[in-house]
């Protein structure tokens, strides 16, 4: 980094240690740190979360904790009075710092990433820039995938001339359910040549096992894409260790980095097979970045991001997932022995961990579930929100984050039993 931008002098500046949560209790399991009120209670601290209300969506975006926040307003202020002379002499250098940080992270190499400005960039990019596809050929993508992942899937059509085939995913889905439903619809439709994967939905939380999937896929020499951006950070995993090939992930959800931060992957040996983007092919025909090109963005925002997984591994990813599981248990087991609410999302740790979706028995339209939602923050000041788009009908999503507390999930599980 550049020298007025050492993140041990802005943090320090800040008043901010990357201990400012302090470390997890000294060798304590994940499970253990996981119900350990007081330790969290010091993590929550470290936010600005909302108290007038019961802040249960943390899905759309993830809040930054307060360090982060004060590292990324000196940067800021640096980038706007450094001005171009920063842009044109030190970011290039500083970003590849960035880059090289977040590639160790995920277990990748610095060169089979490129940022963008969050998973949507990422994917569509992703998607557009597919050049193995022929007429004649199809993509395959789930109900469960993302609505502007589903459309960049479905403008195929029009941009290379294949079918778009759509499959529910069976509920209540297993581990194995989910491999086979992928395999039988690759053996049902032969044209199928790539498929879009989302690896946490975020309509009900479901966990694909991407890995296995993936893996099946390629032997049908099928290509996946997948969609990680509520993965990376949720679950305490390596992306290296996964084997896939075209991934989308997010730095603004998760991870805790100011919004504006996404991260295309593409794995090493297989650049070749997404176009350049828009014939940005001066920057190399190896070269990730070239896949991509969001033009100026927001500098202090990448910028941000060591400082974001400083805070994060001062925690420890285990313990975040941990966390987020524990909370999860907490309100949907008294929701389950209620009777009354179907859960969507799996019990089996392999299919689920924070964010979970129910409804009320049988209610599975729109209207019912968007009253669900507004119930449960008029009436007991919880807020979440309802998801569409399901072939088996809407639902609420429950998602905590790491500055929810027992109390706040003990809030949603009483609302629920007294309504
Ligand atoms: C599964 C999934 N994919 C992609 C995205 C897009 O992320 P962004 O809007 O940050 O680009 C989201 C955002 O909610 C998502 O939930």
């Amino acid at each position: 980094m550049s020298e007025a931008l050492t993140r041990r002098g802005v943090l320090a500046a800040a008043g901010v240690a990357a201990g400012a949560v302090g470390a997890a209790p000294a060798g304590a399991a994940p499970s253990a740190v996981a119900r350990d009120e007081a330790y969290w209670a010091k993590v929550a601290a470290q936010f600005d979360a909302p108290r007038d209300f019961v802040q249960l969506e943390n899905g759309n975006w993830g809040m930054a904790a307060r360090p982060v926040m004060a590292a990324y307003e000196q940067h800021l202020d640096m980038v706007n009075r450094r001005t171009s002379f920063y842009s044109r002499r030190q970011f290039g250098g500083d970003l590849a710092k960035v880059r090289a940080r977040v590639a160790a992270m995920l277990g990748v190499e610095a060169d089979e990433i490129a940022f963008t400005r969050g998973a949507t960039e990422a994917l569509q990019a992703l998607i557009g820039g597919y050049n193995r596809l022929r007429a004649g050929d199809a993509v395959l993508f789930a109900d469960l995938d993302y609505d502007s992942m589903q459309s960049a899937m479905g403008w195929l059509k029009a941009r290379r001339g294949v079918d778009v085939v759509r499959i529910a995913l069976p509920e209540p889905a297993s581990h194995q359910g989910l491999i086979d439903a992928y395999e039988a619809a690759l053996k049902a439709d032969p044209r199928v040549r790539l498929i879009l994967l989302t690896q946490v939905s975020h309509r009900t939380g479901l966990v694909l096992p991407v890995k296995e999937i993936a893996a099946m896929a390629r032997a049908r020499g099928v290509d996946a894409v997948v969609d990680a951006a509520h993965a990376w950070g949720q679950m305490d995993f390596r992306l290296g260790d996964l084997g896939l090939d075209f991934v989308g992930l997010n730095g603004h959800k998760w991870i805790g980095a100011p919004l504006g931060v996404g991260v295309m992957y593409i794995r090493r040996g297989r650049v070749g097979d997404i176009d350049p983007f828009m014939g940005s092919e001066a920057l190399g025909a190896d070269d990730v970045s070239a896949r991509v090109h969001s033009g100026t963005t927001n500098m202090a925002a990448f910028l941000a991001v060591p400082d974001a997984l400083d805070f994060r591994e001062a925690i420890g990813g285990p313990a975040v997932e941990a966390r987020l599981r524990a909370l999860r248990a907490r309100w949907v087991e008294p929701a389950l022995a209620l009777g009354r609410y179907e859960i969507l999302t799996p019990a089996d740790p392999r299919l689920s961990c924070g964010i979970t979706a129910f409804r009320r028995k049988g209610r599975v339209s729109d209207a019912d579930n968007q009253a669900l939602a507004r119930e449960l923050f008029d009436r007991f000041g919880v807020f979440t929100v309802h998801r569409a788009g399901l072939a088996s009908g809407a639902c609420v999503r429950v998602t905590p984050a790491i500055f929810t507390s027992a109390d706040d999930v003990d809030r949603l599980a009483a609302a629920l039993k007294a309504l």
